[in-house]
């Protein structure tokens, strides 16, 4: 067994790094402020690569392993969760989804663009009653020949106004239950698609969350993915690599705080010596990072599996609900640490704990993700 990574996941989580501190930090506070999406950092983000890392390249893509994306995930959660949303999105769920299972026409007329970061993807599931019930879906595609009528509402779309195409899961057989479900490829701009006002959240609050109307959307048969009936399985494996994403991006927002804790108590005095000489601040400090550190573990066991091509549906679920709680717990703790200045905006850790809470709810809460594991390890 070998932890090390390699020269070119060290180039990988370099360029992320450097990219978080120079491009995204400047400006993380006022975006989180005024809640305004990154749209000029994405742009970049798409020309280093990162909205298509994973993606071959003969599509655009990065041609790079699971193990490469955990790092830059971390690297850029460590700065900018709005901005690493973005990021998990476009990779995880619409361009591994339309590469995975999309016809070549597909992958010729949308992959491309979307994996270069020409052009940004949604995916689109929760509706205001199904959200952990996934297969409760209220939007319909009726079949009409050479067409699906869709109509319906989706919520807390991640990239909702910003996503020029939408994967957006819809049921076309309420008698077939799960197996009546589908996954169709949206357009912004169809006739009848309305995107809804944008939601006032309490974390990654640069990141733009819409409700989508869909009313009488004529959405062409070509534009379906897979067979008639897969889209709900289409949404499971699809949210199973996803959950690796929003894990690593869990694990950078609790890294992110540690280092700043860390860094903040080298500094600061009381009682006569730094604060990390206490025995109260050193502990904290040493279960933090031990945290962080299984965290990390779960993240690339789960990514390493799926660069094997083995299942790692159960493992990116274990990531999921680890390092989201470790993320909950590290930045109350990293608040704690800076005192007085850590319930201020300037020192960023505020900000790591309201944008946390968010990798314990998406891509299935972490009562999913023990639903999920306790089914694998019952069966
Ligand atoms: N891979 C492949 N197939 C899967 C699967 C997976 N990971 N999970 C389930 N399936 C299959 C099952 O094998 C079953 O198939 P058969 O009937 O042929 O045997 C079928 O799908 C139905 O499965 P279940 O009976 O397990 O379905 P369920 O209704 O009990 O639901 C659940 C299980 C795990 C709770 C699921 O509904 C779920 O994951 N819910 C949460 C959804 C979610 O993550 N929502 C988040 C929205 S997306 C988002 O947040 C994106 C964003 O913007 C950031």
């Amino acid at each position: 067994m070998f932890f090390d990574l390699t020269e070119e996941h060290l180039m990988i989580q370099k360029a992320a790094r450097d990219f978080a501190n120079d491009v995204l930090k400047p400006g993380v506070i006022e975006r989180d402020e005024h809640q305004k999406f990154p749209a000029a950092e994405i742009k970049q983000l798409g020309e280093l690569g990162f909205l298509g890392m994973m993606v071959d390249p003969k599509y655009g893509g990065g041609g790079m392993d699971a193990i490469s994306y955990v790092l830059a995930m971390e690297e850029i959660s460590k700065v900018d969760s709005s901005a690493s949303v973005v990021m998990s999105v476009n990779n995880s769920l619409v361009c591994w989804g339309l590469e995975t299972f999309g016809t070549e026409e597909q992958k010729q007329k949308y992959l491309t663009r979307l994996a270069t970061g020409e052009i940004i993807g949604a995916f689109c599931l929760s509706e205001p009653e199904a959200g952990s019930d996934a297969t409760s879906q209220r939007t319909t595609a009726i079949d009409k020949g050479d067409h699906y009528l869709l109509n319906g509402t989706k919520n807390w779309i991640t990239n909702g106004s910003s996503a020029s195409v939408y994967l957006v899961i819809a049921q076309t057989n309420a008698e077939k239950g799960h197996k009546g479900i589908n996954a169709l490829i949206v357009e912004r701009g169809m006739p009848g698609f309305v995107v809804g006002p944008k939601e006032n959240k309490m974390g990654i609050r640069g990141s733009d969350t819409h409700s989508l109307m869909f009313t009488d959307v004529k959405v062409p048969k070509e534009n379906r993915i897979g067979e008639d009936g897969f889209g709900f399985k289409f949404a499971m494996q699809t949210l199973s690599g996803g959950r690796i994403g929003i894990a690593s991006q869990a694990l950078g927002i609790a890294s992110g705080a540690y280092e700043l804790a860390l860094a903040y108590s080298k500094e600061r005095k009381a009682f006569g010596k730094t604060i990390n000489q206490h025995q109260a601040i050193a502990f904290k400090l040493a279960d933090m990072a031990t945290e962080i550190e299984a965290a990390r573990l779960l993240c690339l066991k789960a990514a390493w599996l799926k660069d094997q091509h083995l299942d790692y549906t159960t493992a990116g679920a274990m990531a999921k609900v680890f390092a989201s709680e470790v993320a909950m717990k590290t930045t109350v703790e990293a608040v704690q640490i800076h005192g007085g200045y850590g319930f201020v905006k300037e020192y960023h850790v505020e900000r790591l704990m309201r944008d946390a809470k968010i990798t314990q709810i998406y891509e299935g809460t972490s009562e999913v993700q023990r639903i999920v594991i306790s089914r694998a390890i019952l069966a």
